[in-house]
């Protein structure tokens, strides 16, 4: 908003000016003792007294113009000191109308003394629906100027959206609210109009968010993508440092993943910048997690079976993770491959269940990439007594005893697990006998790790009963 001149500068000219015409008057008065113009005032009969007489009336309401124009600065500003804010312009502009038609009545009066002002407008019900008609519109504006100055929905500075229209609002007079576009183009929409109208708001001190939208490849993991641009969009200048920008997907597309990024504006006035820079940072960011803007593609498997979407890594792969595991160092070359090759790898996002305590488990997970927590219940909350991470398994205990699932495993962050079923275990069992003693030790181990944690779960089982129920459960002897 901008500020209003200081006192003294602004009634310094009207006052200067009512000296002027207060002279002008005064000498106008005292050329009327000459005999050609003298009685001007009570009745002209000749063309010197008729222009006396239009100049005194002239001399009178430009007198009038600048008192009231100095006047409606003193007592403005008499109210700006006490309230402490600047009063409405429609209030001013009312003011001034007020004391304006007063002082023309008064001047009227003062010129044409016969003139009946009183008997003039009501006698007049013509003069009063002729006017009622012109002043319609007009009269419409400022009734509805006086509304939005009582229920103030905005304010000088504020974002609104009328109809077609959007910008920021600069003024709010009797007649119209004027609006500076983004194109800077300056709209005057009528108050009669904003009163009929549906008006957007977005409050110049509020918390304003906007959206962006962007898309990804299906193969950019989701969760890099949007930890990526969250962080990229939050450093942005005029996204608010204490709100975190929330960034969603919100479509699986045809050709890629839609994701939406929600972040809010210290200054909403500036959303079309603010906009332009979260998209480059975007960029900008998807440039150095290595993702890949969608262009519309289609994908041809040729000669090939599709492959199934859970599988993230392709045997050899597999087969490296596998082959440097303790556990399964007892195996040969070729037991390895076979392994591999019925095993599957899966991705799961930050605190996706793995495993869940109480479950039937049928096969047991190698973690390829990131970590998982072991989590048991404890009196109703979920409680980590384990972080495993690259190299680690887990899912053993139900695999290889039968027995449900004794707890949940979480992913902590995004991670990928090599999943190996009953059925790929089976054949390295009867390969490799040894494989079995050394599994029933990680498993008492992990045993008594349940129990110090959970008293409940602890479970007297010998080693020797151990590896034999292994060895029922898979048919061995
Ligand atoms: P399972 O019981 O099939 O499912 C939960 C898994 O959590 C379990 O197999 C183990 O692999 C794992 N687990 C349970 N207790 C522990 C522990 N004390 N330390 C590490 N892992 C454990």
């Amino acid at each position: 908003m901008t500020r209003r001149p200081p006192l003294k500068q602004q009634i310094a000219f009207p006052l200067l000016a009512a000296v002027f015409f207060g002279l002008a008057l005064f000498v106008l008065h005292r050329l009327s003792s000459t005999p050609l113009t003298a009685g001007f005032m009570t009745g002209p009969t000749n063309s010197w007294q008729w222009a006396m007489r239009l100049a005194s009336i002239f001399l009178w309401m430009s007198l009038a113009f600048v008192c009231v124009r100095a006047l409606n600065e003193l007592v403005f500003f008499i109210f700006r000191k006490r309230k402490g804010y600047e009063a409405p312009n429609l209030v001013r502009d009312i003011f001034s109308l007020v004391a304006y038609i007063t002082l023309l009545a008064a001047i009227l009066k003062l010129h044409f003394e016969d003139i009946s002002f009183g008997a003039l407008l009501s006698g007049s019900a013509l003069l009063g629906i002729i006017l009622g008609l012109a002043l319609q519109d007009t009269l419409g504006n400022l009734f509805s100027g006086i509304s939005l100055h009582a229920d103030k929905p905005f304010q000088v500075g504020d974002v609104i959206t009328v109809g077609k229209w959007t910008g920021i609002v600069m003024s709010i007079t009797w007649r119209a609210v004027k609006i500076k576009t983004f194109q800077n183009h300056i709209v005057l929409i009528s108050n009669s109009s904003i009163a009929k109208e549906s008006i957007e708001v977005c409050p110049r001190d509020g918390q304003n968010a906007r959206i962006v939208f962007f898309a990804a490849l299906y193969t950019d993991s989701p969760v890099k993508v949007m930890q990526g641009v969250r962080e990229a969009v939050r450093e942005c200048e005029n996204v608010l440092r204490y709100m975190t920008p929330v960034v969603r997907i919100r479509n699986l597309g045809d050709f890629a993943v839609e994701y939406e990024v929600k972040y809010w504006l210290s200054d909403y006035a500036r959303y079309n910048d603010t906009d332009a820079l979260v998209r480059q940072r975007i960029w900008y960011a998807f440039r150095r997690g290595g993702f890949t803007f969608p262009f519309p593609t289609r994908t041809l498997y040729m000669a090939q079976e599709a492959p199934d979407n859970g599988h993230e890594q392709d045997a050899e792969t597999l087969n490296d993770r596998l082959s440097a595991l303790d556990l399964f160092s007892p195996l040969t070359s070729s037991e390895l491959s076979a392994l591999a090759s019925n095993a599957r790898g899966r991705v799961f996002a930050p605190g996706e269940t793995i495993i869940r305590a109480g479950d039937d488990g049928s096969c047991m997970y190698v973690v390829h990439r990131g970590s998982v927590d072991v989590r048991v219940d404890s009196n109703g909350t979920p409680r980590t007594i384990k972080t495993l991470g690259e190299g680690d398994f887990f899912g053993e205990m139900g695999l290889f005893t039968g027995e449900p699932r004794t707890a949940s495993v979480v992913a902590a962050e995004e991670s990928e697990v090599i999943e190996i079923g009953h059925e790929a275990v089976r054949p390295l069992f009867e390969a490799n006998p040894r494989l079995v003693e050394a599994l029933s030790h990680t498993i008492k181990e992990r045993r008594a790790g349940l129990a110090a944690n959970l008293p409940a779960a602890a479970e007297e089982e010998t080693h020797e009963g151990l590896i034999a129920r292994i060895k029922r459960i898979f048919h061995l002897d």
